[in-house]
């Protein structure tokens, strides 16, 4: 089992099933956690993950589930490069924005959807790592969903992220208000920072 990847939150290993690749994540235990939330945490967020992939499955491109225990999934391994370690172009980013609003429209918000939760593959892009993402109709879920991703990618870019993520979500314009909002408050909390 070849470890590929150690994100914030959990361990990523490429291993075979049959003979094809696919990815184990693995949210281990976090020492610095009390054990009791520490549990509760990883198994709230495999169970979101999961659950928010399964809902996409058929509406968005994401890694397809294998198998999903308490603290662990196995997906479909992507072959391709994350967002954040490319340049980014205009047109992958308006299929980001694109991607954002038809989730949105969905009533689930992704909770950090950043370049570097993106990835770039042969038949497009795709979205990862959906652990803090919910079910939710909040308009300040969705407007700190853009904020983050705003933050995230040069100034010369949003634009055309905005646009896409217009065109493919009914409630833009009540985001965008917030958003606004938002800014102006000047302070906000955005989860994964939290
Ligand atoms: N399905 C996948 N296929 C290929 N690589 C993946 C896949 N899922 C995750 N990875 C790799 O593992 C890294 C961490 O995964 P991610 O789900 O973003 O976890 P974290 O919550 O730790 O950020 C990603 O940046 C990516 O490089
Ligand atoms: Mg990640």
């Amino acid at each position: 089992m070849k470890k590929v990847g150690e994100g914030a939150e959990a361990k990523i290993y490429e291993i075979e099933i049959f003979g094809n690749k696919a990815i184990l994540k693995r949210r281990e235990e976090k020492k610095y956690r009390a054990k009791e939330l520490d549990r509760k945490l990883r198994k709230e967020r495999t169970k979101a993950e999961a659950r928010t992939m399964a809902r996409l499955s058929s509406s968005l491109k994401v890694p397809k589930i294998i198998a999903a225990g308490q603290y662990s999934i196995i997906m479909e391994r992507l072959e391709g490069r994350l967002l954040k370690d490319a340049d980014i172009t205009s047109a992958q980013i308006a299929e980001a924005g694109k991607m954002l609003g038809k989730m949105h429209e969905m009533n689930i918000a992704h909770g950090d959807f950043t370049p570097a939760n993106l990835m770039s593959c042969k038949n497009g892009l795709y979205v990862i790592d959906f652990g803090l993402s919910e079910m939710t109709n909040s308009f300040e879920e969705r407007a700190l969903d853009i904020l983050l991703m705003k933050r995230s990618i040069p100034a010369a870019l949003y634009p055309s992220f905005e646009k896409s993520y217009s065109e493919s979500f009914n409630g833009h314009l009540t985001v965008l208000g917030r958003l606004k909002e938002i800014e102006k408050r000047g302070r906000y909390q955005i989860r994964t920072l939290g």
